[in-house]
């Protein structure tokens, strides 16, 4: 073989390792634009999501899920209570999964929206627009985050309503 097809080659082989590395981390499915979305715990989707979104385990310490989660039949002015098995399986998922860098401390009231890395992220969006008709409440995420409901909050599929 000729040295320039040998590089030819070597390149070719390259470019389909390269192709293989994209391909897998696609299927590992990206929460936002910085990190690696844990998989939702299919209970905790189906409870969890029958009033709000399923919300991504990572922006709570595990604390604050702790707390909720003993709460349930007092969850902010509604009855979310749960039996006990399937408190203790979302309850166990959480703490596994639960804080990190965006979670550091319990938010007031336990309260994804009222956490400092909440409130930082969204420092863009006007006092106003949070009381849109279409958006209510901040804690209504899939007004604005068109992926939530699945779990993902990546930038290029966010849309403000007016
Ligand atoms: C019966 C309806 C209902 C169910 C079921 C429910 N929730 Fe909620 N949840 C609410 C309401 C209402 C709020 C307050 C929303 C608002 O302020 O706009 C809320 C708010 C929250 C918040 C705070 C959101 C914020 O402001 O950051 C968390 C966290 C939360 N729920 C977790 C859970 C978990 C975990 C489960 C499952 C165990 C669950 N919820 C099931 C009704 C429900
Ligand atoms: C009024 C619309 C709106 C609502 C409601 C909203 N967000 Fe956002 N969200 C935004 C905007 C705008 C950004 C900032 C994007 C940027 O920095 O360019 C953002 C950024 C984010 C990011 C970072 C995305 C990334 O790739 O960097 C996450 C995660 C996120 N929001 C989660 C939530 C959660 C969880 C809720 C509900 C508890 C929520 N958001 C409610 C508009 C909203």
């Amino acid at each position: 073989m000729k040295a320039p097809t040998m590089i030819l080659s070597h390149l070719t082989r390259l470019a389909t390792l390269a192709a293989l590395c994209t391909s897998t981390l696609a299927t590992l499915a990206w929460a936002d634009d910085h990190g690696p979305r844990v998989p939702l715990l299919p209970t905790y989707k189906a409870e969890c999501s029958a009033c709000h979104v399923p919300y991504p385990v990572g922006l709570l310490p595990t604390a604050s899920w702790q707390r909720l989660m003993t709460h349930l039949p007092k969850h902010f002015g509604t009855d979310a209570s749960l039996d006990a098995a399937t408190t203790e399986q979302i309850s166990d998922w959480l703490m596994a999964n639960g804080g990190g860098r965006r979670a550091a401390e319990a938010p007031p009231e336990d309260r994804i929206t009222k956490g400092r890395w909440f409130i930082r992220e969204h420092s863009e969006v006007a006092a106003d627009v949070w009381r849109r008709p279409a958006i209510k409440s901040a804690a209504n995420c899939a007004a604005c985050h068109t992926q939530a409901a699945e779990g993902s909050f990546r930038e290029r599929d966010i849309r403000i309503p007016k």
